[in-house]
């Protein structure tokens, strides 16, 4: 479904901040895969998204979507094939469209894909059916203004418009950091609900180690631009934050406390 080979990307190069942000970095999903990735900040997190959804394209290495390679695909080709959240809740939506409004520009931009037949006519219950799923009672406001709408549930709205056309890959960047704890629940519990009910081939990135170990079939911790630890199916479901904490010192040769508030 999805294979990044050798992908590297170095920013500013030759000058005093030159940055290596990706290093070699290798990585494939089946379809299904549900990985979540922690790492400190700079680690890298955000540009592999990019290189994924083409925002950026690597100095060096391949990018493969279903198959085909999306290397040089720019963005916009490859919106299609991808859904996106980001942590800002304003990100994701045009608050002075109204929530059926923005729905509508969500669908059209992605409908080509897998969709059941029928939509465009009942485009309107499909709508409904769809924010039902979401349960805040978003269906009985299709007219409302989503500048109206609270953080969560903007970010409820979001995740809807990024997985009801279901993309080949859903990219979620630390999409509930954002959010107070409670809300931040609600879309963890959605996120779950969303990508289970269509098997959605997802990459999540996340500051909560916690959410990292509740959601998804495997786990990457990323430093320095390179996949430093990965985790899949039972050896995750064993996992526990304590032994990640450890698992992180000891790749980093014991810089534990500044990490340990980074991560957690
Ligand atoms: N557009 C850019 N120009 C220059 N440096 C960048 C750019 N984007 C990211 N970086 C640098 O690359 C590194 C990785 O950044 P990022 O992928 O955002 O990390 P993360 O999401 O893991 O916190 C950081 O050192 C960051 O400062
Ligand atoms: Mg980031």
């Amino acid at each position: 479904m999805l294979r990044l080979e050798q992908i590297s990307k170095l920013f500013n190069e030759a000058t005093p901040d030159e940055k290596v942000a990706l290093d070699k970095i290798n990585l494939s999903l089946e379809k299904g895969d549900f990985v979540t990735i922690i790492g400190s900040n700079g680690a890298g997190k955000s540009t592999l998204m990019n290189m994924i959804s083409g925002v950026l394209t690597p100095d060096v290495g391949k990018i493969y979507i279903d198959q085909k390679d999306v290397t040089k695909l720019p963005e916009f080709k490859r919106s299609k094939l991808i859904g996106r959240v980001f942590q800002d809740p304003m990100a994701g939506t045009a608050p002075s469209m109204t929530i059926e409004e923005n729905l509508a520009m969500a669908y059209s931009r992605n409908k080509t894909r897998g969709l059941r037949k029928g939509v465009d006519k009942n485009r309107k219950e499909f709508f409904i059916e769809s924010l039902k799923t979401l349960h805040l009672n978003l269906e009985k406001r299709l007219n409302a203004k989503v500048g109206l709408l609270s953080g969560g549930e903007r970010q409820a709205l979001s995740l809807l418009m990024s997985t009801f056309t279901k993309p080949s890959i859903l990219l979620l960047d630390e999409h509930t950091a954002a959010l107070d704890p409670s809300r931040a629940k609600l879309i963890t519990s959605l996120t779950k609900e969303l990508v289970e009910k269509d098997q959605l081939t997802t990459i999540m990135v996340t500051h909560n180690m916690q959410q990292a170990l509740d959601l998804g079939n495997r786990l990457i911790m990323m430093d320095n631009g390179q996949i430093i630890l990965e985790v899949k199916e039972e050896e995750k479901k064993k996992l526990t934050i304590e032994q990640l904490l450890k698992e992180f010192q000891k790749l980093r040769g014991g810089s534990m406390i500044s990490d340990r508030t980074l991560l957690a």
